[in-house]
């Protein structure tokens, strides 16, 4: 088993694609180790997992519980963790808390969402040997609406602004979420690191998906997901039969009981 270290990563830029996905439990996280560069505890799980309107909601502690979860569970992988909202609203804060994460979960780096605006938070990490992941175009902690990025010519500059900008502050990696595929190839071209798309076409240097939505467990559909199973369908099917069962005495069997 070879551990994916951050060098591996920042190798594959122009050359091989970079895989990720989200995980927030152990299960999620044992499957994804096995083929997985990057897994990423994505504070999408407020959404996904606690019904919340929006990530802002999601806290530290519970981001830290699964945090734990997943890196306990992947050996390979490089285990990101999703820093929430309002956890690095100066250098100082974003240090402590950062600090805090990484001491509980021991996860391998962090994310942090914005451009230009949080430069400076993210040299003082990466100047404490703090390894970080960039992210950029939609950005869900600032955005209360899903809505394509870069399509004028001003959204453009500015999100390609901010990516030059955070290469150069030190990220190993930029998650660029929700562009047009015209934006994410200048990205893609313009910055040193790797860049990593959803819903940023095939001119990135890895794509990433979350987890629930690539297998058909979310309710969320937008075009740039792809469905690779219907896992909703197979757990009701299963709940339906398990029903049943107990209904009609079929469950437990003898092969289920203890007998002395
Ligand atoms: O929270 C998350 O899962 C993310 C991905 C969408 C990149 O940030």
């Amino acid at each position: 088993m070879q551990k994916v270290t951050i060098r591996k990563i920042l190798k594959k830029k122009n050359k091989t694609p970079i895989v990720c996905l989200s995980a927030y439990s152990k299960a999620i996280a044992q499957i994804a180790d096995k083929y997985c560069d990057i897994i990423l505890v994505g504070d999408s799980l407020g959404m996904v997992l606690y019904g919340m309107k929006t990530t802002r909601e999601v806290k530290i502690e519970t981001m830290i519980l699964h945090g734990k979860a997943v890196k306990s569970s992947a050996r390979r992988s490089l285990v990101v963790f999703d820093m929430p909202y309002k956890t690095y609203s100066n250098k100082f804060i974003a240090y402590k808390n950062v600090k805090k994460v990484i001491k509980l979960t021991k996860c391998d780096a962090v994310k942090l969402e914005g451009g230009k605006k949080i430069v400076n938070i993210i040299k003082y990490l990466t100047k404490k040997g703090i390894p970080v992941m960039g992210h950029i175009g939609l950005l869900p902690q600032s955005s209360n609406v899903f809505k394509l990025k870069g399509k004028n010519l001003i959204q453009k500059r500015k999100i390609l602004q901010d990516a030059i900008a955070l290469s150069n502050s030190g990220v190993f990696a930029i998650v660029v979420e929700c562009v047009v595929e015209s934006l994410a190839k200048k990205i893609t071209n313009s910055v040193s690191v790797p860049t990593i798309g959803i819903g940023a076409s095939k001119y990135c240097d890895g794509q990433i998906l979350v987890t629930d939505d690539m297998i058909g467990l979310s309710n969320f559909r937008p075009r740039f997901v792809k469905k690779y199973s219907n896992a909703k369908k197979i757990i009701e099917k299963s709940v339906k039969n398990y029903c049943s069962d107990v209904k009609r005495r079929k469950f437990p069997s003898s092969q289920n009981v203890y007998k002395f």
